[in-house]
Order: structure tokens, then sequence, then C-alpha cells
């Protein structure tokens, strides 16, 4: 893209200002932000308004969705594992990891899963996660193909993290590393921010663009050379989760569902989680903010809450169904966030309260685009210990207060 082409383009947009400090520039950074310029879906940004956002974002019919219970799962637990474990030998099976978020509320500058969670000894989060895999290809005696989703922001350090840490026992010929989408960061009144004098302030673009992100990689040529017919995808943050248990797989195979998602019972009606039912009839998720008092507290014949189950963000699809996802219209969800920027005298500011907004596409969203979703219950104490904050609720500290319970050493 040339200078005039950009200018184009930004008029259209009302985002001239982008160009201000072009002349300023030298010839290498006038060329990265030419090419950032090319590379920015200005679409988004006409969801900063309200009028806009309220059309975009309307909800269809909710009906509840009955989960797969835990004592259902335990009456057909030697069939499901059966299945998932033919599936695992068969190498059928991939897991993507989802590590492009930027942790902000547990407030490191690095990577999340690098995160040390240990007491007396080095526990890392993706440590974590790679020895509940190890589980997994011990059962079924084959390494799964694990996708590592980065973003440009934590990409080298993690990479180098895994490599540093000889893949923590895992076999790298089985590891990818793809690093995600970014998406331009605005202000309230919908104006691109400018993180320096040749670069327009971007964050990464949600967890929903991953298989998209997958594709332009050349990640999904690599899934259907290798064989792979199921993927899933998991949060890093989850330090608890099982990833491909035979069982999970297993019952999602059988379902003939589109895809599985794991949900735990909801521990008071009023949690906020989101939750797996119908909309318009097809699988959605419902957020606890958008749910009515009616149907938070809705009941069944024997006393139970109908909507009563929460994802826990660890989801299996066929991938066949994948790539129709990709292809199809994805909500783009619009989040206040403090954005390090530059002022109107062009100074560099490191706002202590929201400034503008970021764009993000969601996982959850992909579940209403499949025809069938398999609700699976695990235990929450078994395996939902998200980290999302330093202490309080889903922290670190919650997480290895469930880790020593479940007897892991810290
Ligand atoms: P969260 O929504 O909890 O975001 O991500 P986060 O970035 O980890 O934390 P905060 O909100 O900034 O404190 C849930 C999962 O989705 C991944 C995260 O890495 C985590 O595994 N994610 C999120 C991405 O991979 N990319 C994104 O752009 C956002």
């Amino acid at each position: 893209m040339n200078y005039w082409e950009a200018r184009r383009l930004l008029r259209q947009y009302g985002q001239e200002h982008v160009l201000r400090y072009y002349s300023g520039l030298n010839r290498k950074e006038r060329a990265a932000l030419l090419a950032q310029i090319g590379k920015t879906d200005f679409s988004v940004l006409a969801l900063t308004d309200p009028a806009v956002r309220a059309e975009a974002f309307k909800r269809g019919a909710f009906e509840p969705l009955s989960a797969m219970t835990v004592e259902e799962i335990r009456a057909r637990e030697a069939e499901f594992r059966e299945i998932g474990l033919r599936a695992l030998r068969e190498e059928k099976v991939a897991a993507v990891l989802l590590a492009g978020g930027q942790g902000t509320r547990l407030g490191s500058d690095h990577p999340k899963g690098v995160y040390n969670i240990g007491k007396t000894r080095d526990l890392y989060i993706f440590e974590c996660l790679v020895r509940n895999m190890l589980d997994v290809v011990r059962e079924s005696g084959h390494f799964m193909p694990l996708y590592v989703m980065t973003s440009v922001i934590n990409h080298d350090e993690t990479v180098s993290f895994f490599e540093a840490h000889r893949y923590f026992g895992y076999d790298p010929s089985y590891v990818r590393f793809f690093i995600q989408d970014m998406a331009p960061c605005v202000s309230f009144d919908g104006k691109i921010l400018m993180e320096s004098r040749s670069k327009i302030a971007e964050s990464p673009n949600g967890n929903g663009g991953w298989f998209r992100s997958m594709i332009r990689a050349g990640l999904e040529d690599d899934m259907r050379a290798r064989g792979v017919e199921y993927v899933s995808a998991f949060a890093v943050d989850n330090v608890c989760q099982r990833i491909n248990d035979p069982v999970f797989v297993g019952a999602v195979i059988a379902s003939g569902m589109d895809c599985g998602g794991k949900v735990v019972r909801k521990a008071d009606p009023n949690e906020r989680v989101g939750v797996l039912c119908l909309e318009d009839g097809q699988p959605s998720i419902v957020e606890y903010y958008e749910m009515t008092e009616d149907m938070i507290h809705l009941k069944d014949g024997h006393g139970q809450l109908l909507y009563a189950f929460g994802v826990i963000l660890n989801y299996l699809f066929r991938l066949s169904v994948l790539h129709d996802i990709a292809d199809g219209k994805m909500m783009t969800h619009v989040v206040e966030k403090k954005i390090p920027c530059l002022d109107p005298d062009g100074q560099p500011v490191k706002p202590e309260k929201p400034n503008g907004y970021k764009f993000e596409l969601l996982i959850l969203d992909m579940i209403h685009m499949t025809r069938s979703c398999l609700p699976y219950e695990v235990v929450r104490e078994k395996e939902f210990a998200p980290i999302k904050n330093p202490t309080g609720v889903d922290s670190v500290v919650s997480a290895q207060a469930l880790l020593e319970k479940n007897g892991v050493v810290l």
C-alpha cells in the first residue's frame, strides 16, 4: 500500500490523523506504518457507535440445554473411554492452547503460562497443562499434535520458554506455535489510537479467531496431513483441566454432535459464568449479565436449575465444522481497555483507567455457529481452577488450593 492509497482508505473511515506524523518518519517507519494500515480491519470501527453495537448484539430466544451429567458419564465411562482411546491412538485428536491473551488482571508483563505457581519448587502454568496432556499421552501411548496460539506481544518469550524447559517432556515434533491476529484500539469517540508516531495501537483480537489464524499459518493443512479429525481448544489459565481425556473425546464422538463443551454445575444461580444453552434452537452461550431473573432461577420438576451449567473454555470440535465456522461471520465484541498511546500533543501516556476500546472475537460465538454441542459435565473441584487474578476469586491462590487438594505438591 502506498501513501495515497493509505490516505484514501483512512479518509473513508475518518481516520486521517493516523498519518499525522508521516512526514517526520524515516523510510523504515513509513513503510511499517503503511503496511500496518494495509493489514488493519477498519470495518470494526463502526461498532464504537452504540446504535450499531445494539443492532449487532441482538440476541435470539434462549432455551435451556440439558447436559450429560457426571452420573450419566460414569454409567457409560468404559464405552466412551474405548472410543476416545481409539481416536487418540489413531492420532486423530489435536489440541489448541489459546495463549495469546495479555493476562492484564494477573498483572504480569510476561505470558500467563510462564507464571510460577509453585510454593516450594518451580511449577509453571504451561508445565501444569503439559503434565495434564502427558497423562493422556501415557494412557493412549501416542502424542497429540499441540498447537499453541500466541500473539506478537508474547510469541518469542513463549517459544523460548518451551525450548528452555525442553517442552516439559512433550515431544517437540508434535508442537507448533502460531501467532494470532491483532485489532486496532480506538478512543471512546472512535478515533484510532497511536502507540507511537509510526504505529497504530493494537491488541490481540480475542480468543475466537484461532482457527482463522491457523488457516493463515498453514496449520489447517498440517492437521489434515496428520489425519486429525477432532480439535480441542482450551484456555491457558485453568491448571486443573484435563485436555482431550479419552472419556470426553469418546463422549463427543459417540454423540455425533459438531462439538462438545466441558461445563461445571453453577456454584450458585448467580455465579458469573456463561451458560451453555440454546438460542433460536442452536447451541449458544448466554453470559451471566444477559440472563433475566426468571432465567437465573428457572427450575425443572425436580427442583434443579435449568440454566445450570457454566462453560470452562474447554471444547472439542470436529475439524470438518471448523472451516465453515471460520468462513462465517463472527460477532466482534467491544471491550473497554487501558490503552497506552500518544496524547493529542504526541506525548506517550499510560492511562490509569480505560481510555478506549479493543475489539475481540470470542470462542463462545463459535459454539453458536455449530449445529449441535454436547454439554459435558466435569467435577468443578477436579477440573476448574482458572487463574485470572493474583488473589481472591479465580486466582493463583485459589488454583494453588485446588491443585493441593488434588494431590499436586507445590
Ligand atoms: P481471558 O478472557 O481470561 O483474557 O482469556 P486474558 O488475556 O487471559 O486475561 P485478562 O482478561 O487480560 O486479565 C481466556 C483465554 O483466552 C486466551 C487467553 O490467553 C486465555 O487462555 N486469549 C484471550 C487469547 O488467546 N487471545 C486473546 O486475544 C484473548
